[in-house]
């Protein structure tokens, strides 16, 4: 593939640059601002309840936590029977005592909007504000998440609270944020009478003629087809899949709506230097994840291991996607201090793993990391969770953890000033198909979460470094692009990978490519659809794969499972790089992988599920093609590295989860910030971590 321009252009400025080393590219976009200006660059914090408490022992948990070198607390999102204790009548002077208090412990506070949490006195009075089970039951008081996102009702009082809170904390110099509710989303909708007339309303507004909508949705089948729009259901269970596309798309609008109300009352009245952002859950899946951060400042995820112990890959992965909503760094609102309460069998992390988790989140671009929570409720829902601080008041263990790690970030948190991740490979996430593929598996077997796992597991290994963003965004300063499902390609996505292609991009799709259109109907042409020209090669047939299937040719031999595509080629320039050996009969003999020279770049399409052997030799060569470089150079098995680009310097996060030491060879001599040497290796025991700095 020759080089685009842009590719040419990073050269460039990258032979220019002094500061990266030979195979690292220049950033792509101008240094990140630092997310708080008046703090430090990577933060520690905890959330913290003092409403649980007697005032007389805040002063003593601040004290904690300024010792642990603690600098953020999250607050107030679930006080909302103490901020608003009957209707209209809101108590803000406690919440300000804590904030003033954790100040002169040089702790800011970041607010959260109570809207999980709806006292007693709302739903009791106006009980339409309660949500409704599919079965059309309202649920009951005493949980949370227990109001509807979509009760007009139930917003106006969302916007009153956020509102008071705003008015009386949006100035205040040590409120530095504000997160909406608390990982909405979770507890589903509300299956009631009036949110299915506002699904309606939002399918009206998008199709405008029921005839438009039996058309995408192909009602003519089944007798599906509906003459009114009050006749539309809420899909439950098996349903249409272009009604449970859109079913989808409105809950994310829900979502996305219930989300801006809050923001505007918030927005009214605060300093626009206090940012916004929301709790996200890495994989939850409920709504559009890019839709939904768009209007926030920056994204935040959850982060918990539950049973068992960190999953780097996994884990980077998840990290990666959430930096990908927004294309920026993030936060970890939340992670857990040792153990959760939640899970089948809640284990403890290692001694130094979850220290090795907060510095794995600063690499892939974290800029805070909180735990929750601070110190166990003494009744509740939660009160086995894993904490700093027990019941009895004095530090648990575990803080011993936090405080050494969040010391660590204050030392060296000027290295990571205006630092962001910079990647040349990119991988394509898209809901949209996502949701297309869980609702017609064809197998069971088919997770393309855990394809995507097993893409990033070999691209990262080789490139050390992979964005994971979404399906529409800017791909020019990629070298490498793919798409392991990409189910739904409609024309104005394929126009956008193929502008790509032909600036000097190399594009590799995944099975189950490129044959729905964004109404989830089947494209009227073989797969992938659009770029079929482009390929000049299409799907001829594909299989739900019973057992293994042998496949051979360039990149090796090895096995296809789960599913595969029977690939036929159509035009000239065509490479067949594996294809399939004996197996049902209609695969013998048949490809499984072709590529094309396209443009000034290169298309490539992968009809099956590899075995890990093979996955790795497929990332090797796409990578080769590509001239994908590693950002750092090689590493032990078993050691993680991560990468931060900012003006003049570079900045790596080494980590060893092997269960022994490992030595790691450095590509030139580099400052070790934590130890505060310059070195040309370092060693690191079981769950280290070493932090290299490079502003040659
Ligand atoms: C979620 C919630 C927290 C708490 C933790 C427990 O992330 O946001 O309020 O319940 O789980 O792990």
């Amino acid at each position: 593939m020759s080089p685009s321009p842009l590719h040419a252009l990073s050269c460039l400025v990258l032979i220019l640059s002094s500061a990266a080393s030979a195979q690292s590219p220049a950033p792509r976009h101008a240094p990140i601002p630092t997310q708080i200006p008046s703090q430090n660059a990577i933060l520690m914090g905890a959330a913290w309840y003092p409403e649980q408490w007697p005032e007389s022992r805040w002063e003593e948990d601040l004290r904690l936590m300024e010792a642990a070198n603690l600098k953020v607390v999250r607050i107030a999102e679930f006080a909302w029977s103490r901020m608003e204790p009957s209707e209209g009548h809101y108590d803000f002077d406690w919440l300000e005592r804590a904030i003033n208090l954790a100040a002169k412990h040089h702790i800011v506070s970041v607010l959260g909007t109570p809207t999980a949490t709806p006292p007693a006195w709302l739903t009791q009075k106006y009980p339409d504000t309660l949500r409704a089970e599919p079965s059309g039951q309202r649920v009951t008081h005493g949980n949370r998440a227990h109001a509807s996102a979509s009760s007009p009702r139930y917003r106006e009082f969302c916007r009153q609270i956020a509102e008071q809170m705003a008015i009386r904390f949006g100035h205040n110099p040590d409120v530095v944020g504000w997160q909406i509710d608390n990982e909405y989303g979770y507890a589903l909708m509300s299956f009631d009478d009036g949110t299915r007339r506002q699904f309606q309303d939002w399918l009206k507004t998008k199709f405008e003629t029921l005839d438009n909508l039996n058309t995408h949705w192909t009602t003519s089948y089944w007798s599906q087809t509906y003459d009114n729009w009050g006749e539309i259901p809420i899909p439950i269970g098996e349903h249409n899949p272009g009604l449970m596309l859109d079913w989808k798309r409105f809950v994310t609008y829900t979502w996305t709506s219930y989300q801006q109300n809050q923001i505007d009352a918030i927005r009214k009245h605060a300093e626009p230097r206090q940012f916004i952002t929301g709790n996200f859950m890495g994989f939850f899946d409920g709504f559009d994840h890019y839709t939904i951060t768009e209007p926030l400042t920056f994204a935040s995820w959850d982060d918990y291991v539950g049973s068992g112990h960190v999953d780097p890959a996994y884990n980077g992965l998840a990290h990666d996607l959430t930096r990908g909503f927004k294309r920026q760094n993030f936060w970890v609102m939340e992670t857990q201090p040792g153990a959760v309460n939640w899970s089948a069998l809640n284990n403890f992390l290692n001694r130094g793993e979850a220290r090795a988790m907060a510095w794995q989140a600063v690499g892939h671009g974290a800029d805070d990391v909180n735990y929750w929570q601070w110190r166990s409720a003494l009744n509740g829902q939660e009160e086995l969770h894993g904490v700093l601080i027990g019941p009895d008041g004095t530090p648990v263990p575990f803080y011993n953890e936090v405080s050494q790690t969040a010391h660590e970030f204050a030392r060296v948190e000027s290295s990571f000033r205006d630092t962001a991740p910079v990647s040349q490979v990119a991988l394509l996430f898209s809901y949209d198909s996502h949701w297309a593929l869980q609702f017609q598996k064809h197998t069971q077997k088919y997770d393309d979460v855990e394809l995507l796992k097993s893409y990033y597991r070999v691209l990262r290994q080789i490139s050390q470094s992979v964005d994971l963003v979404g399906a529409y965004a800017p791909l020019d300063s990629y070298k490498l692009v793919v798409a392991p499902s990409l189910n739904v390609l409609p024309k104005d996505l394929a126009d956008h990978l193929l502008e790509y292609v032909r600036q000097g991009g190399h594009l590799v799709l995944g099975p189950r490519s490129g044959m729905k259109d964004e109404f989830n109907a089947l494209l009227p042409q073989r797969q992938p659809g659009f770029l079929v020209d482009a390929l000049g090669a299409r799907v001829e047939q594909y299989y739900a794969l019973e057992k293994d299937v042998p496949v051979s040719g360039a990149l090796g031999s090895g096995e296809a499972s789960i599913w595969a595509e029977q690939l036929k080629s159509q035009a000239r320039g065509d490479e067949v790089l594996l294809q399939y050996g004996r197996s049902n009969g209609w695969l013998d003999d048949q490809p499984a992988i072709i590529t094309r020279a396209y443009g000034k770049g290169r298309i490539t399409y992968i009809g099956a599920v590899l075995d890990d052997k093979l996955m790795a030799t497929a990332a090797e060569w796409m990578t080769q093609k590509s001239d994908v470089t590693p950002v750092f150079g090689a590493v032990p098995e078993g050691v993680e590295v991560s990468r931060r680009v900012g003006p003049g310097k570079q900045i790596f996060v080494l980590i060893n989860y092997a269960p022994e030491s490992r030595r790691v060879t450095l590509p030139h001599s580099m400052q070790l910030v934590l130890d505060g040497k310059q070195a040309d290796a370092v060693d690191l025991p079981p769950y280290g971590v070493a932090v290299a700095l490079d502003n040659r």
